[in-house]
């Protein structure tokens, strides 16, 4: 259905390293590593990395990295952008080592977001993962987990995605998640995930609303939680059952701004079998929202 076939990897720049370290090991049991050059890695499994933390005086979404199988796929891809007049560049040897893969490009979305393209992330089984909180994330096929953007022209975003990238639309959420605010959100898939990607026109500057990591088991939400309210983090969402992809979540504000979603027990699409669908509430029950604290 497309060359993209899973969502492999973020990078951040980040304003507060040590509220991030403390964030990253405590409440979301990921692995850290100091990198050299003073960015942080973050670890959910095999891949030597999967969230990038760039040291910087602002908080900004860097680049969403998409993974391809192989290079012929990349090649063809390639070819479908430059078809359709989409301008990207070739990742030099510098960029694909400090991204630790065999081959990138890069290209924007209609709205300006950094999107990359790769084959051959580098794997460390020789250094497995262990999560300091003894999570263990569902990743393999259905890729890093998901990511909200919030959409400036949604129309364009979305037959980018789709039309151009070969995305499928899984469902819309047609609602007022702030009442007297309707909001249209279209989520897409590129492989059994129910979306790997969804787009949200909420009329802010941020440019992600949310991302998301799911652990294998009902429990470890609940621990997530309980060291989220230990450690005073604003939640943003608090716990409920989506409607759409059934993902049982709580949502709390990373230093950044954007919230994480933490969850566990989502459905996987079946692509023969699923049919669009259209909800008009977010959750079954529960991720009632929550303003965040005045700063
Ligand atoms: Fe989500």
């Amino acid at each position: 259905m497309s060359e993209i076939k899973a969502l492999g990897y973020l990078g951040f720049s980040i304003s507060d390293p040590q509220a991030w370290r403390d964030y990253a090991e405590n409440i979301l049991g990921v692995s850290i590593e100091e990198n050299n050059d003073g960015d942080i890695s973050l670890r959910v499994d095999s891949y030597a990395w999967r969230i990038k933390l760039k040291n910087s005086d602002h908080d900004n979404l860097d680049y969403v990295g998409w993974e391809v199988s192989d290079k012929q796929d990349l090649e063809s891809l390639k070819a479908r952008l430059s078809d359709q007049g989409v301008e990207f560049q070739v990742g030099s040897d510098e960029l694909a080592k400090a991204r630790q893969v065999q081959e990138l490009i890069v290209f924007n979305d209609p709205d300006g977001t950094r999107c990359e393209a790769f084959y051959g992330p580098l794997q460390l089984t020789n250094i497995p993962f262990v999560s300091p909180k003894g999570f263990r994330f569902i990743t393999g096929e259905q890729g890093l987990g998901h990511i909200v953007l919030i959409s400036k022209d949604h129309t364009a975003q979305e037959a980018f995605y789709t039309q151009l990238l070969g995305f499928k639309v899984s469902d819309y959420i047609n609602t007022e998640v702030i009442p007297g605010k309707p909001l249209n959100i279209s989520f897409l898939r590129c492989n059994g995930r129910h979306h790997s990607l969804a787009l949200a026109p909420v009329p802010i500057p941020a440019k992600v609303a949310h991302i998301m990591l799911q652990v294998d088991n009902v429990d470890d939400v609940g621990r997530a939680m309980d060291a989220a309210e230990k450690a005073g983090t604003h939640f943003s969402f608090t716990l409920g059952r989506h409607s759409n992809d059934e993902m049982l979540s709580f949502y709390t504000m990373s230093p950044s701004g954007f919230d994480v979603e933490f969850g566990w027990g989502a459905i996987e699409v079946d692509d023969d079998t699923w049919h669009v669908k259209v909800h008009h509430t977010n959750s079954a029950w529960g991720h009632k929202f929550q303003r965040p604290p005045r700063k």
